[in-house]
């Protein structure tokens, strides 16, 4: 591939189907710079929990969205997401941080807000990007464009493994995550406002039975033939 040419790879998909690793992976390999868009939804989503705002109140979140200022930055080539200045990183990847940032990404403002900084981000530099809306919306010119999913009961075992060996499992069990998980589907794919959804250009890549690397290079594979095509 032209090391000088600038170009895009767009990620969707649901949550725990692996698609951040994924990204992450492949952007790493590919030596571009990877952007995570679900923390600047989940810094959204602990700005409503500290002030008590329901996230999923559309006139109680409006007012303090003027007032948030959520920015990436990249340091030792790690993606940091800032809250009002503050470097809110390690505070976004608790459960209630999950389901407040689900609800909140439902409201069209919020998305706005959102997309309009991660089109910015984009411009002039090469990177893979993930989310929800990606493919369709954020980046539609995107020169790769994937789906990446799995099944729920693979989705749901592998943030059970995840928590538990953070130890922020919470006393939650398998069912609690599952229902959770299926939860945040039917929220993430059924909002108004640039639902959850395969892209007809993306290419779906199915991580159910596949390892981290093989997926990668799944992605990587599909990259390198489009690029000879
Ligand atoms: O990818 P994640 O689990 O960190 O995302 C957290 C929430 O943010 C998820 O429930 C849906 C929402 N989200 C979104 O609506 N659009 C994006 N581009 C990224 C995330």
């Amino acid at each position: 591939m032209d090391k000088e040419r600038i170009f895009s790879v767009a990620v969707d998909g649901p949550a725990g189907a692996g698609k951040s690793t994924v990204a992450r992976g492949a952007a790493k390999r590919l030596g571009i710079v990877y952007v995570d868009t679900g923390a600047m939804y989940r810094a959204m989503g602990l700005k409503a929990l500290r002030l008590g705002v329901p996230a999923d109140s559309e006139e109680r979140v409006l007012p303090i969205l003027d007032d948030t200022e959520i920015t990436l930055r990249f340091i030792a080539g790690e993606q940091h997401i800032f809250l009002d200045g503050e470097d809110v990183t390690g505070l976004i990847r608790t459960q209630e941080v999950s389901n407040a940032a689900s609800k909140i990404s439902a409201i069209p403002a919020v998305r706005r807000k959102m997309v309009a900084i991660q089109q910015k981000l984009a411009e002039g530099v090469s990177l893979t990007m993930d989310g929800r809306d990606i493919c369709s919306y954020v980046l539609p010119g995107a020169e790769y464009k994937f789906f990446v999913t799995a099944s729920p009961d693979a989705r749901t075992a592998r943030r059970y493994k995840e928590l538990s060996e953070k130890g922020t499992l919470g006393g939650m069990t398998f069912n609690d995550l599952l229902v959770e998980m299926h939860e945040r589907d039917a929220r993430d794919s059924g909002r108004d406002c640039m639902p959850l959804k395969k892209a007809p250009d993306a290419v779906l890549i199915d991580t159910t039975y596949m390892s981290i690397e093989e997926s990668i290079d799944a992605l990587l594979h599909y990259i390198d033939r489009a690029s000879e095509a």
